[in-house]
């Protein structure tokens, strides 16, 4: 049976961060919704140029889009074992739809780590982070710098910032979270699959309360 982990959180809790090495770790696909707008609007494909202005306000792309481009991604033959969503779902329409389609898959969300931060930790988090443009890997400026300014420790490649991540728009994507995806704590706490997690502690800590987390699941 597949195994599906759906990573939730405010926009800057450490989503990606933690994705990157629970897929790795547990040898499952990386699935982020962000990710895979961020790849169409470079490659200016119908979809890259059909969301990449509401990406750059922070708004959320509409239900019936991203929910077909998940459902491809899902398909993929490297998804046969299962995924860590990152990103995915945002909404309580996005959450019955994946659902449905893991029911279709042969799976179901097995758990849903929930990355707790604080409000006044985001923005911090947000505008001090730099993205590879090669491989994705995340950095941050103070809380886990490269070991070379502007290049990826991992590849090498050249590291960016997200035109996302200015404050004003980081604003916006909060709000966002708070209207639109928080109703989905709830949602999961009363399926039985959720489990909170202190993101506020360093990023290897998250990292062992989340490994912890997917231990305990039978
Ligand atoms: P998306 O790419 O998903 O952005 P987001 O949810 O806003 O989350 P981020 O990627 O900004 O944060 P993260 O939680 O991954 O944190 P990270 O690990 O990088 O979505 C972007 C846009 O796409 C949306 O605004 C929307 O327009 C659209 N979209 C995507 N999915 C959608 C959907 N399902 N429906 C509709 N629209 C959708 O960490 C952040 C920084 O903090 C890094 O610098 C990192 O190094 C640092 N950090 C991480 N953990 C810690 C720690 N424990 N302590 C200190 N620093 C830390
Ligand atoms: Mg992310
Ligand atoms: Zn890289």
């Amino acid at each position: 049976m597949p195994m599906y982990l759906v990573l939730i959180g405010p926009p800057g809790a450490g989503k990606g961060t933690q994705a990157k090495v629970l897929s790795e770790q547990k040898n499952l696909a990386h699935v982020s919704s962000g990710d895979l707008f961020r790849d169409n609007i470079k490659r200016q494909t119908e979809l890259g140029k059909q969301v990449e202005a509401i990406l750059k306000r922070g708004d959320l792309v509409p239900d019936d889009v991203t929910i077909a481009m998940v459902r491809d991604r899902l398909k993929q033959p490297d998804c046969a074992a299962g995924a860590v969503l990152d990103g995915f779902p945002r909404t309580p329409a996005q959450a019955a739809a994946l659902n449905k389609m893991l029911g279709e898959f042969g799976g179901k969300v097995n758990l849903v780590p929930y990355i707790n931060v604080s409000e006044k930790s985001l923005i911090e988090r947000l505008t001090g982070r730099w993205t590879c443009k090669s491989c994705g890997t995340v950095f941050h400026q103070k809380f886990n710098p490269p070991k070379v300014q502007g290049k990826c420790d991992k590849c090498g490649g050249e590291l960016a910032q997200r035109p996302d991540d200015q404050e004003e728009t980081v604003k916006n994507r909060i709000s966002k979270y708070l209207s639109e995806t928080s109703p989905l704590i709830e949602f999961y706490q009363k399926a039985g699959v959720m489990a909170e997690l202190d993101g506020e502690k360093k990023i290897e800590d998250v990292t062992k309360q989340l490994l912890a987390a997917v231990a305990k699941i039978r």
